[in-house]
């Protein structure tokens, strides 16, 4: 991984990979091309590399069925993104932990405003990548230094924050205050978040779910789950204002590309390992 990145952050780069192998495949499920445009730029240091990971990355061979997985998911939160703007063309967009993804590129209807949030080393690399304007800017900061709120405030809104695979690599006590924190600060806001089923982060699940992330993924060892909930009404309990709307999982698509994992939606167990949620706070 390049000099400087985290575990955690290093995680993105799986997924920018993710998204540029699905958009240059047959009938992709995203198309992203300036993911292509910036792994065919991080190739050229990645490839010096020595690092497992890496290797797999420039290689193209990040195992297929966890690239359909990513595009679906980017896929499903575009279009979250999309039906939010449909409703409110000119709301706000804030992409917590938005990694190297380029959803404002996908999803620009010529009116939002669009908040990328990272932490300082991930957007440091953005910017080599990405412009700001009036519209579309960049903040280097973790979430959980919650004076980026105030920089978002600015506007009247409404707001829509979306966090694509970031919850479970934050413990279960920031989640919640990060999450109780937005609900209190902009309220009527949409929340559309990716969990993970807590019973994983309990041993024996937890081993299992080390071996895969370690093993077969090569991700770095503090690039673990840490938090999750048990469903999608828990969130509920934390607050009389946060609702419920509804939830997605990626066994719930007709995609071809899933094959005969799409038999899986009908085990509760599996269909709810690792899922997004959406919410209303008010
Ligand atoms: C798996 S990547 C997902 C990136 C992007 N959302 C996507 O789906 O392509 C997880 C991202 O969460 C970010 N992240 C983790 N902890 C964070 C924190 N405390 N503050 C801001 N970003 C964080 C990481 O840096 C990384 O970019």
């Amino acid at each position: 991984m390049l000099t400087g990145i985290g575990d955690i952050a290093g995680t993105s780069f799986i997924t920018l990979y993710c998204h540029a192998l699905e958009t240059l495949s047959d009938n992709p499920i995203l198309v992203d091309p300036k993911s292509v445009e910036i792994t065919t730029e991080l190739n050229k240091t990645l490839s010096l590399s020595d690092d497992p990971l890496d290797r797999i990355l420039v290689s193209g061979t990040l195992d297929k069925r966890l690239v359909v997985h990513i595009a679906l998911r980017a896929k499903k939160y575009d279009d979250y993104a999309q039906d939010f703007l449909h409703r409110f063309p000119d709301g706000v967009i804030v992409n917590i932990g938005c990694g190297l993804d380029s959803r404002f590129l996908r999803i620009d209807n010529g009116h939002v405003v669009f908040y990328d949030l990272d932490l300082p080393e991930i957007i440091a690399i953005k910017k080599t990548f990405f412009n700001e304007t009036e519209r579309y800017h960049l903040i280097a900061s973790s979430v959980l230094d919650f004076n980026w709120m105030a920089t978002v405030l600015q506007h009247k809104g409404p707001f829509l924050f979306m966090a694509e695979g970031v919850f479970m690599y934050l413990d279960g006590k920031d989640v919640r205050s990060l999450v109780l924190k937005i609900q209190e600060k902009f309220r009527g806001s949409k929340l559309v978040c990716e969990v993970v089923n807590s019973i994983w982060l309990k041993f024996p699940l937890k081993k299992i779910l080390e071996f895969k992330l370690q093993r077969e993924m090569h991700m770095g060892k503090d690039a673990t789950f840490r938090s999750g909930i048990r469903d999608s009404r828990e969130m509920e309990q934390w607050h009389s204002g946060i609702q419920f709307l509804d939830e997605w999982s990626y066994f719930d698509s007709e995609e071809e590309k899933l094959g005969l994992l799409k038999v899986l939606k009908h085990i509760k167990f599996i269909r709810k390992t690792q899922w997004t949620v959406h919410y209303l706070l008010n």
